[in-house]
């Protein structure tokens, strides 16, 4: 599954308790497709034993530069396609902040041509303590990707900073560094994800079955790819990304279109991915209305166009990309008469009476209209596979460098 298909990934795994959680991570990436070679430190070890390590990435786990092969601490660094440190310990951090190279991992780390990933975790004031901070600045300003620790309760029974990020998380930074160099990095895409909700009264709304999956895919997609990612996301349930960290979460049409307005004049592309609202009640109630009252129709009025007011409002080479949801005969027609409107490279006609396709499902069934009217459509495929089948043909319209 890309990225990870055939790539290579090598995890140090540094003696902290999270590395029983670095065992899901090298599980997750095997399931992925990617060859995993651990490299565990003589404290790592006491921790999660090479056993389990080498169940799940099927590959003999190296511990020490005495052993195998004399130069694979020269050699494994140069064989990998991302490195990551989970957990990397205030030692490691330590280490490789002042190029210390006396056991395998930190002698493979100082010996490898890329950057890592590196995961801390470690008691609080371990990690506030100046000198953790002052490594942590080093290796920054070195170029490794530093990746948490995260908020939360530590192994001594503590709250504060320390923990380790969760796998997911790290396996979107390895996903990010096996595909760095895109025409994509760097450049700002916007999302929109999910339905919106209007109000009908103070408790109930008009709303759609969008979960926001499809649009987060392509929000996830592009992080990974090195964008700059806004995603604009309305109520639906799915979790956005942990890796996205410009998220804006909007309830209403007008709450969207704010949002994307403020996000869209310097955009390189904008992906119009949320089932937004075509109408709203007109007069919400600011209570809750009563079954007594006997409601027989609620009036409503059209709401904002986002699409048409972002397009609007952005640049002429930013390259826009819009979702329609159609069923029936005159579906592909009306797509390419929305592509027309609203001035969009491409629409992704997603049709919900389509076994598997469009709403609350992971997969989806889209064909992909251009403004020269070509109509391609795609299988069934993953949420996850139609957001990079679709980045790839967007990326066709970036300008050149
Ligand atoms: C029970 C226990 C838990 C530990 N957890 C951590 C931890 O989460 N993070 C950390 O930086 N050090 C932790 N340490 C201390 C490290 O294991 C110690 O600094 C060790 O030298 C690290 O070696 P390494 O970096 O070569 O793996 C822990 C020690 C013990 C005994």
């Amino acid at each position: 599954m890309r990225p990870f298909d055939a790539r290579r990934v090598l995890i140090g795994v540094a003696g902290g308790i999270a590395a029983y959680k670095t065992v899901e991570l090298a599980r997750r990436l095997r399931q992925k497709g990617a060859e995993v070679q651990i490299i565990l430190t003589e404290n790592g070890a006491r921790f999660v034993g090479p056993t389990t390590f080498e169940a799940v990435t099927a590959r003999p786990v190296r511990q020490s530069m005495w052993e195998k092969n004399a130069l694979d601490h020269i050699a494994l660094g140069a064989w990998a396609d991302a490195i990551v440190v989970a957990p990397a310990t205030a030692n490691l951090l330590a280490k490789l902040a002042n190029g210390l190279a006396n056991d395998m991992l930190s002698s493979t780390l100082l010996a490898a041509p890329r950057r890592s990933i590196l995961a801390p975790a470690m008691n609080t004031r371990m990690y506030e303590h100046p000198a953790t901070q002052r490594n942590l600045e080093r290796l920054r300003e070195d170029g490794h990707v530093i990746v948490g620790p995260a908020y939360g309760e530590l192994a001594e029974g503590e709250e504060g900073w320390g923990r380790m990020v969760e796998p997911e998380m790290l396996l979107a930074h390895v996903g990010r560094a096996l595909e760095w160099k895109t025409r994509w990095r760097d450049k700002k895409v916007v999302v929109t994800a999910g339905p919106t909700w209007e109000p009908v009264d103070t408790v109930r709304f008009l709303g759609n079955r969008s979960s926001g999956r499809m649009g987060q895919a392509i929000a996830a997609a592009a992080w990974r790819r090195g964008a700059d990612v806004v995603l604009i996301n309305g109520p639906g349930h799915a979790a956005t990304p942990p890796e996205l960290d410009n998220v804006h979460l909007v309830e209403s049409t007008e709450q969207m279109a704010e949002a994307v307005n403020e996000s869209a004049a310097d955009a390189d592309a904008i992906f119009m991915v949320a089932a937004v609202a075509d109408y709203r009640p007109a007069r919400p109630e600011d209570r809750k209305i009563r079954r007594s009252e006997g409601l027989t129709s609620i009036e409503v009025e059209p709401t904002a166009d986002v699409m048409a007011a972002a397009a609007k409002r952005a640049r002429a080479e930013c390259v826009k990309v819009a979702f329609a949801v159609e069923s029936g005969e005159d579906a592909v027609e009306s797509a390419k008469r929305k592509l027309r409107e609203k001035g969009a490279h491409l629409v992704a006609l997603n049709d919900p009476s389509q076994p598997g396709a469009a709403f609350d499902v992971d997969t989806n069934r889209v064909s992909i209209i251009d403004a020269q009217g070509g109509v391609e459509e795609l299988p069934l495929l993953l949420k996850t596979e139609v957001a990079d089948e679709l980045l790839d043909r967007a990326e066709g319209f970036l300008p050149g460098d």
